[in-house]
């Protein structure tokens, strides 16, 4: 597989999201409209994708409306670099919620005075430094779930897509299992579906398949029965947004599941690059939460399964409070632990 995300020298390129499991494609994305489209559709998709995204989109857009002619000196017009501007913001708000978007534009455009090449250079830089950024947050949280939990080999619960397709390439959460996995650590893993995109059985499971790591696949509704059971040692998921005072943005679901996890005793891990960690917001109550269309809800691969007119509720994250979270882990070790 290649990178999740990367730049062809024009334009950028995405493994399409959308298509997996059946289809395995990468879609070429060339204007600032298709990459904005591509966010919105989740065809790609990712606290850590989306800030590369974000940052290759400046890029695009530097090249698109400043041209790449080698130049040291202030580059471009004002009305040229507005417009980058412009660009900048429609692709930091094509979703709200994961940090990382924004912050991998801000990175970006911060490059802009230097010109369209230094702009391209800075985000593939930071496509590279994904990569070793998120091995090195596994490697952390693995060696934390080793100490946490005696039972070998382990058994892991995880919830959306938090693998190489939700980064540039190794992922967060899903990391940790590729790490405690060649260590031949792992008993199995139970991913959620994740209703109602099914990030769970279209992606992680396709994910673990590719690395040959046991798994079963289960309801979202099944995994408190799963604990109650004694089916899990820990639970391990990323984040969209970690605040200030610890409080976890992650896929609508999340927050259930720490839940239950404190009920049964079952440690809860968050594994997140620290770009994920938003310290301008005191608390979780100041993430914005996307919500998403109800056609998620009301329809199933297109067809009808609710009334008409059946109103819907359907937030694509939740919040976990800081006390039900054991550890939140980055690059640089354990933020914080509760107990
Ligand atoms: O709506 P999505 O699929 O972009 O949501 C993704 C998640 O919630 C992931 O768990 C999170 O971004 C962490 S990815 C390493």
């Amino acid at each position: 597989m290649s990178r999740t995300i990367d730049w062809d020298g024009d334009a950028v390129v995405i493994v399409d999201q959308c298509a997996l499991p059946t289809t395995y494609r990468t879609l070429r994305l060339a204007t600032i409209d298709e990459l904005v489209d591509a966010i919105k559709r989740l065809a790609v998709r990712g606290a850590p994708a989306l800030g590369a995204a974000g940052a290759l989109g400046v890029a695009m857009s530097a090249r698109l409306h400043l041209g790449t002619a080698d130049t040291t000196e202030v580059t471009g017009t004002t009305r040229a670099t507005d417009a980058v501007g412009a660009d900048a913001e429609r692709l930091a708000n094509a979703r709200p919620t994961a940090v990382n978007l924004r912050w991998g534009v801000e990175r970006a455009l911060a490059a802009l005075p230097r010109g369209a090449e230094a702009v391209t250079a800075a985000a593939l830089a930071m496509l590279t430094e994904d990569e070793r950024i998120n091995k090195q947050a596994s490697r952390n949280a693995a060696d934390l779930v080793l100490r946490h939990c005696s039972r070998r080999p382990l058994r892991l619960l995880t919830h959306c897509n938090t693998g190489r397709l939700a980064a540039v390439d190794w992922g967060t959460a899903l990391g940790v299992v590729r790490q405690l996995h060649a260590a031949g650590q792992v008993e199995y893993v139970l991913a959620d579906e994740t209703r109602p995109l099914l990030q769970g059985s279209r992606l992680t499971a396709w994910e673990l398949e590719q690395e040959a790591v046991p798994y079963r696949l289960l309801p979202d509704s099944a995994a408190a029965a799963a604990m109650s059971m004694g089916m899990v040692d820990c639970v391990v998921v990323g984040a969209d947004r970690v605040a200030a005072n610890g409080d976890v943005a992650n896929k609508i679901g999340t927050y259930a599941l720490a839940v239950a996890a404190a009920r049964h005793h079952i440690p809860f891990f968050v594994v997140a690059p620290q770009s994920t960690v938003d310290l301008s917001l005191p608390d979780g109550s100041h993430i914005v939460l996307e919500q998403r269309p109800a056609e998620e809800v009301t329809h199933v691969d297109g067809r009808r399964v609710a009334p008409e007119g059946a109103r819907v509720f359907n937030p694509a994250f939740d919040v976990t409070p800081a006390e039900l979270v054991t550890a939140v882990v980055t690059e640089r070790g354990v933020l914080q632990v509760t107990s």
